[in-house]
């Protein structure tokens, strides 16, 4: 063989070679190792912040706990209606209020065989109505209203 052919079979060689390596990712390596990486730090990232969601859905009250509350503040608006402490009242009334939208926001929806219950409307009924009236006897200090409503 000529040196001239040897060569050229050297040279077409290395060139199938380049061709081998750049299509089985060996030249493209460095240019997909940041990619590669931003995407497994996005991925390590996101299982992260699912670990912290479940550790804080882990320290949230269930719904039947925020309306235990709900009793303690509604019956002690009651008392402090009946010794016509309005201030106390008013107080109470907005705790009241306050964590019936919490237990609302717990869980929105309530599941039964005959359907979903939207709680959101029920509370918003009770909201213009009860409380509403109950607001009104507070505010005129009107202790006949207030215990008429408690009857
Ligand atoms: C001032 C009015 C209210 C009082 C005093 C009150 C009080 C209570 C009490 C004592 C419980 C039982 C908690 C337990 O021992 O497990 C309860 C349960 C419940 N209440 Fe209320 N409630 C009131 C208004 C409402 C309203 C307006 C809604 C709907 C928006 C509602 C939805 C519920 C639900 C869904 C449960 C069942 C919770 C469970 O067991 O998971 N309540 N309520």
């Amino acid at each position: 063989m000529s040196i001239r052919r040897t060569a050229l079979v050297a040279l077409m060689g290395s060139m199938v070679f380049a061709v081998v390596a750049v299509v089985h990712g060996h030249a493209a390596e460095p240019l997909l190792q940041p990619r590669a990486k931003a995407a497994a730090d996005q991925g390590a990232e996101i299982a992260a912040l699912k670990a912290e969601i479940e550790r804080i859905k882990g320290m949230l009250p269930d719904q039947s706990h925020v309306m235990k509350d709900v009793a303690y503040h509604f019956s002690n608006l009651w008392f402090a209606g009946q010794a016509q402490n309005w201030p106390l009242a008013a107080f109470y009334l907005n705790e009241t209020r306050s964590h019936l939208r919490w237990a609302v926001r717990v869980r929105p929806t309530r599941r039964t065989s005959a359907g979903d219950i939207d709680l959101a409307g029920i509370l918003d009924g009770m909201d213009r109505s009860l409380l509403t009236t109950l607001q009104q006897a507070i505010d005129a200090k009107d202790a006949a209203a207030f215990g008429a409503l408690g009857r």
